[in-house]
């Protein structure tokens, strides 16, 4: 498995070329660049962490944590999509152990979030583990971006192990199937995700 994360690492730093079909003499017609890819991913990233951040507070000061439930319910997804709309792409949040059935990750960000575990486990800080790849889909071409969601203090409060009544209440009138309970600081909550096709 470590190779596979040394593969995933050798492909960042080299950009390639796509040729035109048909011929050898065709000049390329598309070059990729994977570092301005994920300079562009994590761009995207930053912008919705702080926002989320700073709705978070924001919601956190005028009406508590059961108000702020409220604020992650009806806003992560708006922002997410605002914000990959201006940019071109998709962003979001995805966890092994997710709250909202939405945020559940496919076959490949599922793998991505397992690596990341096992990354962790090997001693790697959680703030440093990414995922970079272009992938080929039956459409064209994917640029996929992934990093990890460390868990800070401040997230137990409605993802950890020891949940205000009020607030877990809340939680399960808005969230029956919740799954993101019980972690711990310094545990992986989750992961953004970020895909651009490329044409
Ligand atoms: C006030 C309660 C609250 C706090 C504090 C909170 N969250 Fe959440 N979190 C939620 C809710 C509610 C959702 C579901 C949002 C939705 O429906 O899209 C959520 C969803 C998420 C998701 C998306 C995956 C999933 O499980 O659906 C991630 C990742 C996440 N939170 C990370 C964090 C991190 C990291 C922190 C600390 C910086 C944090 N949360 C603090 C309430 C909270």
């Amino acid at each position: 498995m470590k190779t596979i994360v040394l593969a995933m690492a050798a492909i960042l730093v080299v950009p390639f070329l796509v040729h035109a079909e048909g011929g050898s003499s065709a000049a390329p017609v598309a070059a990729v660049s994977i570092k301005a890819e994920q300079q562009q991913a994590m761009e995207a990233v930053r912008a919705l962490a702080g926002r989320l951040q700073g709705a978070l507070k924001k919601a956190m000061k005028e009406g508590g944590p059961v108000h702020a439930i409220a604020v992650c319910n009806t806003r992560a997804r708006a922002i997410s999509e605002e914000i990959g709309s201006r940019r071109g792409l998709t962003v979001g949040r995805v966890s092994l152990k997710n709250r909202n059935p939405a945020n559940a990750p496919t076959a490949w960000e599922k793998k991505v979030l397992e690596e990341f575990e096992k990354e962790k486990r090997e001693g790697r800080p959680v703030a440093s583990l990414t995922y970079a790849a272009v992938v080929r889909t039956a459409s064209g071409r994917q640029f996929r971006f992934m990093k990890a969601i460390p868990t800070r203090a401040i997230c137990t409060m409605c993802h950890g192990t020891d949940i205000a009544p009020a607030v877990k209440k809340e939680l399960d009138r808005l969230y029956p199937g919740d799954r993101a309970r019980g972690f711990r600081p310094g545990d992986i909550r989750g992961a953004f995700v970020v895909t651009r096709d490329i044409r």
